[in-house]
């Protein structure tokens, strides 16, 4: 089984609200049907999720009661994400059902609490795709707090052991340093744990809640230690999900997994 994730920079242009980028969907949700793979599907928020949460103060927890107003509305634009995410798998002939992680995880300071799987392991015996996503759910601690994309995929990568996890991005994958901001940022091809703790990556300039590109590291370095491989995958470039898919070369990043 793969475990993946659609950043939400590639399915939605992050710099304007809920904006859905159907036709990169498309062609992503084509190339999940040609390889007739198993999987369970994890999407960002974007532009359905960010802006609304910084606007709230949401990952900063309960304090005021006009926050519930964001967190309504934060959750309601990224089960609609959802929606239109499962409506394009649909139509590229992929069975999947929606999983919102509150229904199935409360956090307590950021951190998994309770976690029940059941649900994922009857739909994936069923022969469906379990498609989830970053939202806002319960926190013990906080009140509720973000629940993002990367933090399931770690949690389900612990759970699943898949073959790789796949991270589907807007970058061909890791660089020396961002290469949207500086031109001698060298592409990593392949690199280990320990070599990812010695590299330097600047925050993205988003209106993101979760942690950009120095949090993907921590959360990929993380996986590797169970020993699962993961793969850095640019999304807007046309087969190479595909490709790393069905474990034929193409451009992104390969980070090795390594338990010792
Ligand atoms: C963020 O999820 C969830 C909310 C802001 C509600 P992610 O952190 O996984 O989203 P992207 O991939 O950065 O958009």
């Amino acid at each position: 089984m793969i475990l993946l994730k659609f950043g939400g920079s590639v399915i939605t242009d992050k710099t304007t609200e809920c904006c859905f980028k159907q036709p990169t969907v498309d062609q992503l949700a084509k190339e999940l049907f040609q390889a007739q793979k198993s999987f369970i599907l994890v999407h960002g928020a974007g532009s359905f999720g960010h802006i609304q949460a910084k606007k709230y103060h949401l990952n900063n927890g309960y304090s005021t009661k006009s926050q519930l107003k964001g967190f309504s509305l934060t959750h309601m634009m990224v089960q609609k994400l959802n929606s239109m995410v499962l409506n394009t798998l649909y139509d590229h002939g992929i069975p999947a059902v929606g999983l919102p992680p509150h229904a199935m995880m409360i956090l307590d300071n950021h951190q998994p609490l309770q976690f029940n799987t059941t649900i994922i392991d009857n739909y994936l015996d069923l022969g469906l795709t379990p498609v989830t996503y970053g939202d806002v759910i319960l926190d013990k601690s906080q009140g509720f707090s973000i629940c993002s994309g990367d933090l399931l995929i770690e949690i389900l990568a612990k759970q699943y052991h898949p073959d790789k996890v796949i991270f589907v991005m807007d970058e061909d994958g890791l660089f020396t340093a961002n290469p949207k901001l500086n031109p001698d940022a060298k592409f990593i091809t392949e690199t280990t744990i320990k070599e990812l703790s010695s590299l330097q990556t600047t925050a993205n300039t988003y209106a993101d809640v979760t942690k950009g590109m120095q949090g993907k590291v921590e959360t990929i370095k993380r996986i590797a230690a169970h020993g699962i491989d993961t793969y850095l995958v640019n999304g807007n470039i046309h087969n190479r999900l595909f490709h790393t898919l069905i474990d034929k070369e193409t451009k992104y990043t390969h980070i090795f997994g390594d338990t010792i």
